[in-house]
């Protein structure tokens, strides 16, 4: 592998390409569930690039997301891997607690039983994956780094590296992107949703309010990360 690490100064295209020549084939993958991720496949597209797709279907996302996946499936021709929560995992959770327990004990339980653990799965199949974090999109993720080694994920004989390509994008960026380029998007953005995640635990934000409040909001903004992103908020505290 090239030991070339990310400038600051790469363009989310540049880092693109840079990804596919220093991993092999199927080794990094982008993971997608909305704005930022779909504008990383539209240019991986475009720059004829092989990067897998993989989503993480939790079993609670809106309808609205399940039309929008295969949206994006038919426009750009990609596999999206779905990838599902353990069936017994879910069965036992649910027996236990509920279908709704994160309102009461916090989303972290349930996270890790429909996201964290499928991911996990995958991520143990891959050398490098590929998000749409931005710094500004929370006051968890100032600080992410266009390439950081994963120190969530990472374990002592597999080293993952995690790509943030639009790190340093801000929202207006990204939308700008959309509509210059024509880029599907979901359609609860026209319904005031703008960060969306599961439907029990994603509503849409007033015109003044932070694009997060609209995710987990009766938790702590400093909490709301559910472990994909979990070393961003094992820094804050650190
Ligand atoms: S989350 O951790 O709070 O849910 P957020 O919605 O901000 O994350 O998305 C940040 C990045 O995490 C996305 O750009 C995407 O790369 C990844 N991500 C979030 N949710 C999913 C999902 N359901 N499947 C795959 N990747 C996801
Ligand atoms: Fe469960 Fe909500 Fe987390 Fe989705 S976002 S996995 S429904 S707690």
């Amino acid at each position: 592998m090239d030991p070339r690490k990310a400038s600051l100064h790469d363009t989310p295209q540049q880092l693109l390409k840079d990804v596919e020549r220093r991993f092999a084939a199927h080794q990094a993958a982008i993971s997608f569930s909305g704005a930022e991720d779909v504008v990383l496949i539209d240019m991986a597209c475009h720059l004829g690039l092989e990067i897998d797709v993989f989503s993480l279907d939790t079993g609670r996302l809106h309808p609205e997301t399940y039309e929008y996946l295969e949206t994006v499936r038919d426009r750009y021709g990609v596999q999206i891997e779905l990838l599902m929560p353990e069936p017994d995992a879910v069965a036992k959770l649910v027996h236990d607690k509920g279908l709704f327990s994160f309102y009461r004990d916090g989303h972290g339980e349930c996270c890790s039983v429909r996201k964290i653990e499928p991911l996990r799965r995958k991520l143990a199949t891959l050398d490098a994956w590929i998000t749409g974090q931005r710094k500004d999109q929370s006051v968890t993720r100032t600080d992410v780094p266009i390439e950081q080694e994963d120190q969530a994920f990472s374990t002592a004989d597999h080293r993952l590296i995690k790509f943030n390509p639009l790190a340093d994008w801000t929202s207006q960026q990204v939308w700008a992107y959309i509509r210059q380029h024509d880029v599907p998007y979901n359609k609860l953005h026209d319904q005031g949703f703008v960060s969306i995640g599961c439907q029990p635990c994603t509503r849409p934000v007033g015109p003044h309010e932070h694009e997060r409040a609209g995710r987990w909001w009766w938790e702590e903004a400093t909490q709301k990360e559910c472990g994909l992103h979990a070393q961003n908020v094992v820094k804050m505290v650190g």
